[in-house]
């Protein structure tokens, strides 16, 4: 039977498991991004009597982490839902959190196995990329190809795909759909040969496919939404741990912990402090924390996690 080792390698786990253990001992762990279950599985594990809330908006995440995390499911809750609304009342219910992660993107699963085209590697593939599945609605990858002007699809290339050649490839996707539909993902990847002119390198596909994916499950915002509500479903002295795998998400979270962790929060133009304010935490990760030479050569898909960990004040 495949478990959660098979399903995700659990990134930087020693380092999410160093922070969460110093939260308070009440109140439940929120895993807001629970996937095949291998962090959750390690806390289960490690901290006698914790209790998690696991959370995904992808019910094949949800079914796998119900399957691997059954020989502790008296201690969890399960709710497919986005994590910003589980953060906002769908799951919790004022300040009752001890500890709260966050391990953004995809799985090894998604980009492996699954069959609605996060990843590069079946050509066949259809590009759909909505995490909540078809039912849910929103608009597949397909349609966002098919639909969106030339300087949207560009800026959803560069911003979230880091692409040097943005421009030219949403001019080739708008050239292309003149004829023929975007549906599979041979097809984005035959605009990208073009404009490379030769086969893409797989990190060069890889950011593409990443950037249309963000573009498809609104990802950013769901951050952005995600971090205030977080913050205040700890306790006081509860942890929140965010590994993100993207600059724009890793800007934001190191953003927001640093202005959670100033003392004044006066505007710059004011001389003297007439705020009096208090942090509202402290940052635990002075600097951000990134997966061992060790881990990387064992585990490639961690290279560009990105660990910041804060806790709530007392
Ligand atoms: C990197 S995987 C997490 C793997 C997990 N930590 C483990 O060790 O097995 C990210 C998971 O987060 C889910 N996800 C991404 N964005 C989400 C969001 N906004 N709300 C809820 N789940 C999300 C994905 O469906 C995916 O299952």
């Amino acid at each position: 039977m495949e478990g959660p080792d098979e399903y995700h390698v659990p990134v930087l786990a020693d380092e999410v498991m160093h922070f969460l253990r110093q939260g308070p001992e009440a109140g439940e762990i929120m895993d807001g991004t629970v996937g095949g279950g291998g962090h959750a599985a390690r806390i289960l594990q490690d901290i006698p009597g914790s209790r998690i809330l696991a959370v995904d908006r992808d019910p094949d995440a949800l079914k796998e982490a119900r399957r691997s995390l059954a020989p502790w499911s008296g201690r969890v809750r399960f709710l497919q839902a986005r994590f910003d609304e589980a953060a906002q009342g769908a799951g919790v219910m004022g300040p009752s959190l001890r500890g709260a992660l966050l391990d953004l993107g995809v799985s090894s699963r998604q980009i492996d196995a699954d069959p609605r085209g996060f990843s590069f590697r079946s050509g066949d593939a259809p590009l759909d990329m909505r995490m909540e599945g078809a039912a849910a609605g929103g608009r597949t990858a397909a349609e966002i190809l098919n639909q969106e002007s030339e300087a949207e699809l560009m800026r959803i290339f560069r911003e979230f795909g880091e692409e040097r050649r943005a421009a030219r490839l949403a001019r080739e996707v708008v050239k292309r759909r003149r004829t023929e539909p975007f549906e599979r993902a041979r097809q984005l990847l035959d605009a990208l040969t073009v404009v490379h002119r030769r086969s893409p390198e797989a990190g060069e596909k890889a950011r593409v496919f990443q950037a249309l994916r963000i573009a498809v499950n609104n990802e950013l915002e769901a951050l952005e939404q995600a971090l205030d509500a977080l913050r205040d479903a700890l306790l006081p002295g509860g942890v929140m741990v965010i590994i993100s795998y993207h600059s724009l998400e890793d800007r934001m979270v190191k953003r927001a912990f640093r202005e959670w962790s100033r003392r004044c929060v006066c505007p710059p133009e004011i001389p003297i402090c007439i705020c009096r304010g208090e942090p509202l935490g402290t940052l635990l990760t002075r600097s951000v924390v990134r997966p061992s030479k060790e881990e990387v050569e064992a585990n490639p898909r961690s290279r560009s996690a990105r660990l910041r960990a804060w806790r709530r004040g007392a």
